[in-house]
């Protein structure tokens, strides 16, 4: 079964190359922030390594003194170094925050369709350390390492040049310094702290998920008066977190020292080289001083690709955990010989069905089989944990069966578009979820075929509207602005008119009323009568109330469905029979 725990490992090499691959569509953007890179490094140098040069004119010629002419050219420089420097920041950010953009929108892309199967595994806080920590750690590379790249190179190519237009030896002096600089630092050293930039990616990621967990959890820490452990736990995290921060911190030093080491020894290098030249007349006096300042100031961009190393292997690691979740297979897959035809008819029937969760784990549904006609109402009981909700959720395609069929309509449902599904199938589950929008646009979930109106009869249906009305900023009350006042059996009701305003001809009630008093109940039950007349409705319902007047009953036990009949069969006409269906626990608990 997939899941987020079974991480793959991902190679450097692929991981750049994905990387990379982002990069095409906004390549002009990219090409265009390494053009200003390349300028605004170049006339850096030529700024310092020109006005090297007038300076010595001016102490080693005789009533030499720079013309107007050089003295605006250097100006000129300076403006120009001053626009690409700007130029480079924003245009180097433009992409890279449009690249991150992208990411997060693949993310959601790619999540959307694993929902539920795959997520359900994953702890949420994992999940929101991955959209925001983790996307943000890939900036690095978008902003601070693929141009860069091609800048030192450049760069360097244009130095090695011109230290070999003053004597052909100088390049090869140089060299090496640039390559142990801009390649083998780089390399050895994200390799030397990949292990633990991986550990900081991941304790991030689980102290985030602990700290969120606890967030959500904050009520039941507090009435389990486990509000001083769960601290001791946070400090702890923040503790390990900081053990691993510390090394990496230690690391980020060491690479300084030895960055700086080899910059020093490069300058050492040059000026024994430019002196050698000058004492064998290569080179006269402004020529070495030209050299020395060129080789100098020419470091920035190598010692910044030696930097950036430190952070790479952290945004290698953040990427991994990324492309893990990006890369996670849906676990529902539209066949490709669905059709997009949807049923005409909207009667049920599960035929043999056989699930399990995982391969390891036991049968849920074993040989199930129901029938359910078209416009009838039917209640699933069962006990807890014995599958109801399972069913709901294959018939919604959010997970696929091992063996057996479901027919909606006639029509095979894993021939039948997900989308199309989803469609013809509105569904009032157990836990509601809310988004951060206004009453009206929970209740209307981005329909823009509904107009108010629909949306105030569908809440009058639930039993809302006067509540709603209750409120200062009626169907406009932001969800966030109610905070913690909105009861379960609030939430459960705008749910309802959710469901009922989409009009699909199934409808699946998931204990829709186990939130709900007495009064909100019969309410619903009368509304749930007269508007679902034409609708094919599977109730899963633990209360009577709920159950008195659907079609038929069946009961779930051991994978499979036995017919109860209708309430008269259940329990007025005697004609249930708790031996036979076991029914005994339930009806005492229950009803
Ligand atoms: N994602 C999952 N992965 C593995 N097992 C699961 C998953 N979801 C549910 N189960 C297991 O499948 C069984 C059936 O769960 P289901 O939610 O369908 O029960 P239910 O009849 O709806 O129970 P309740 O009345 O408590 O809502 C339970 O044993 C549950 O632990
Ligand atoms: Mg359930």
């Amino acid at each position: 079964m997939n899941s987020f725990e079974n991480k793959k490992h991902i190679s450097r090499f692929k991981l750049i190359i994905r990387l990379l691959w982002m990069v095409k569509n906004h390549k002009w953007l990219m090409l265009q922030a390494i053009f200003y890179g390349i300028l605004n490094h170049l006339t850096n140098i030529l700024l310092i390594v020109y006005g090297a040069w007038l300076i010595t004119g001016i102490f080693l010629l005789p009533s030499y003194f720079p013309s107007i002419f050089e003295l605006i050219l250097l100006f000129i420089l300076a403006i120009i170094k001053a626009v690409s420097a700007y130029m480079e920041q924003i245009k180097n950010h433009d992409v890279a925050f449009r690249l991150l953009a992208d990411l997060r929108v693949q993310f959601f892309e790619k999540l959307e369709p694993l929902t539920p199967g795959n997520l359900i595994r994953k702890r949420s806080g994992d999940l929101i350390s991955t959209i925001g920590g983790d996307i943000e750690m890939i900036e690095v590379f978008f902003a601070h390492t693929i141009s860069p790249i091609v800048i030192a190179g450049s760069i360097s190519v244009f130095i090695l040049s011109f230290l070999g237009f003053w004597w052909i030896l100088l390049p090869f002096f140089i060299f090496p310094f640039y390559f142990t600089l801009g390649v083998i630092i780089p390399i050895f050293y994200e390799r030397f702290i990949r292990k633990n930039g991986k550990v900081i990616r991941n304790t991030l990621g689980s102290t985030n998920a602990h700290l969120i967990d606890s967030l959500q959890g904050i009520k039941t820490i507090l009435l389990f008066n486990q509000g001083k452990s769960r601290l001791q736990q946070i400090a702890d995290n923040g503790l390990l977190l900081n053990k691993v921060k510390r090394k990496s911190s230690t690391n980020a030093g060491l690479l300084i020292g030895i960055i700086n080491l080899v910059i020093f020894t490069a300058d050492i290098a040059i000026i024994i080289a430019a002196i050698q030249g000058f004492a064998i007349n290569i080179l006269d006096i402004r020529g070495v001083i030209v050299v020395i300042v060129a080789t100098i100031s020419s470091f920035g961009p190598l010692s910044a690709i030696s930097s950036i190393s430190h952070h790479l292997t952290q945004t290698f690691a953040a990427a991994e955990r990324l492309f893990n979740i990006i890369d996670e297979k849906p676990i529902v897959v539209d066949s490709p010989d669905c059709s997009s035809e949807t049923p005409e008819r909207f009667d049920i029937t599960f035929k043999n069905l056989s699930f399990k969760y995982s391969p390891e784990e036991p049968l849920i549904l074993n040989d199930f089989n129901l029938k359910i006609p078209q416009g009838s109402k039917i209640a699933l009981i069962g006990e807890s944990g014995s599958g109801k909700t399972t069913i709901l959720r294959i018939l919604l395609r959010f997970w696929d069966f091992e063996s057996g069929e479901i027919f909606i309509g006639g029509k095979d449902l894993k021939k039948m578009y997900q989308k199309n599904i989803h469609e013809i199938i509105a569904i009032v589950e157990q836990d509601t979820f809310l988004f951060d929008l206004s009453i009206k646009d929970n209740i209307a979930m981005g329909n823009y075929n509904v107009n108010m109106e629909d949306i105030i009869k569908c809440a009058k249906m639930a039993n809302i509207h006067e509540f709603i009305m209750s409120l200062s900023e009626g169907y406009d009350t932001q969800i966030s602005e109610l905070g913690d006042k909105l009861s379960s059996g609030e939430k459960q009701r705008i749910a309802i008119s959710r469901a009922l305003i989409k009009n699909a001809p199934i409808l699946l009630l998931d204990e829709p009323t186990s939130n709900l008093d007495t009064l909100n109940e019969n309410a619903l039950q009368k509304t749930l009568n007269t508007i679902i007349q034409d609708k094919t409705v599977i109730i899963v319902a633990h209360r009577s109330s709920m159950i008195a007047n659907v079609d038929n009953i069946f009961l779930l036990k051991d994978g499979k469905c036995c017919e109860i009949g209708n309430w008269d069969n259940f329990v007025v006409n005697g004609k249930y029979n708790p031996e036979k269906v076991s029914l005994t626990n339930y009806t005492d608990n229950n009803m």
